[in-house]
């Protein structure tokens, strides 16, 4: 197996660019999800640093690079939380915008007892996040070894990250989550790492993702749609990543899984920061896996995300 590149081992840290969404989670959990029009008693509940642009950029600090966040907040008690946190981490949050007239964005997440979620975005100042921020922010992306990209903020301003960073000559990553609709073959020719969960990569590609062997066809129709490699999440049972011409099932780790928010997004930002330590791809994708599975044994978005040392101490 290729040893991963651990930050300790790298002069300097390697660079990501987180450009998306910072939510507040409003999170309750219950015995089980509800069904339309029910009222059902919860056990509990919290709120959480989320978003998955947050979660992202939290993921790829605590797993060893230097980040910085792009995107924006409401002028409110969540906002100034949610960027506290990110500093916390040694986030730069220079670019993460104060909107004085939207709120911050939350998100209602219901977990039930088997870890399953059903999420609610507000956007609220996500949907400020404009081309005109992407476009006073190339000195970032221009010091950046990777960009990384969702879609919780507008599309416009994804599209413009994904192009500056293209055209920068930096290494692109895009989790398209959430996903409604197959994304233009101009968008797939800007990303360089493209990162779905099985259901955002059947929609992609219109393919029924239902096993790994599934997950492989449909890598490969999104390669033919422009993407340049593809690495598509599939929960429990791993990822199928298809790297250059080499496709492979990466098998999931066993364990006892409380709460499944923000897995893909410790394995993406993981990922990312591997990369720009100089990892190889397979040893990025290993790090985000076994980050992920820890991630899943924990309660929440960011809270649930290890650090390095946690993964050294599991090798
Ligand atoms: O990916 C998990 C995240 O999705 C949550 O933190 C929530 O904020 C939503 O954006």
């Amino acid at each position: 197996m290729t040893a991963v590149k651990h930050q300790s081992e790298a002069a300097v840290p390697g660079r990501v660019v987180v450009i998306g969404s910072l939510n507040m989670d409003l999170v309750g959990r219950a015995e089980r999800l509800p069904h339309p029009g029910e009222t059902l008693a919860g056990t509990s509940f919290a709120t959480i640093a989320g978003g998955k642009g947050g979660n992202q950029a939290v993921a790829a600090a605590r797993l060893g690079a230097q980040v910085t966040m792009l995107g924006a907040v409401g002028a409110d008690a969540y906002g100034a939380q949610l960027v506290n946190g990110l500093k916390a981490e040694n986030i730069d949050c220079q670019g993460v915008a104060r909107i004085a007239d939207a709120a911050t964005g939350v998100a209602m997440i219901i977990v039930d007892e088997a870890s399953q979620n059903a999420i609610l975005i507000i956007p609220g100042a996500n949907a400020r996040v404009d081309v005109a921020a992407i476009n006073g922010a190339e000195p970032v992306l221009a010091a950046a070894d990777v960009v990384v990209c969702q879609l919780e903020i507008p599309y416009p301003a994804v599209l413009a990250a994904l192009q500056a960073g293209r055209r920068l000559g930096k290494t692109t990553i895009l989790n398209p989550a959430p996903v409604t609709a197959a994304l233009p073959g101009d968008w797939l020719s800007q990303i360089d790492y493209l990162i779905p969960n099985e259901i955002e990569a059947a929609m992609l590609s219109g393919i029924a993702v239902d096993s790994p062997q599934d997950a492989c066809i449909a890598a490969q129709r999104l390669r033919m749609l422009g993407a340049r490699n593809v690495i598509i999440t599939l929960g429990a049972r791993g990822l199928v990543a298809l790297i250059d011409n080499d496709v492979a099932h990466y098998p999931g780790t066993p364990v006892h899984a409380v709460d499944t928010t923000a897995a893909g997004d410790t394995f993406t930002g993981g990922f990312a920061a591997a990369l720009a330590n100089g990892a190889t791809p397979h040893a990025a994708i290993v790090l985000g896996q076994s980050a992920a599975a820890i991630s899943v044994t924990r309660a929440g978005a960011q809270p649930s995300i290890p650090y390095l040392h946690e993964l050294e101490h599991q090798a």
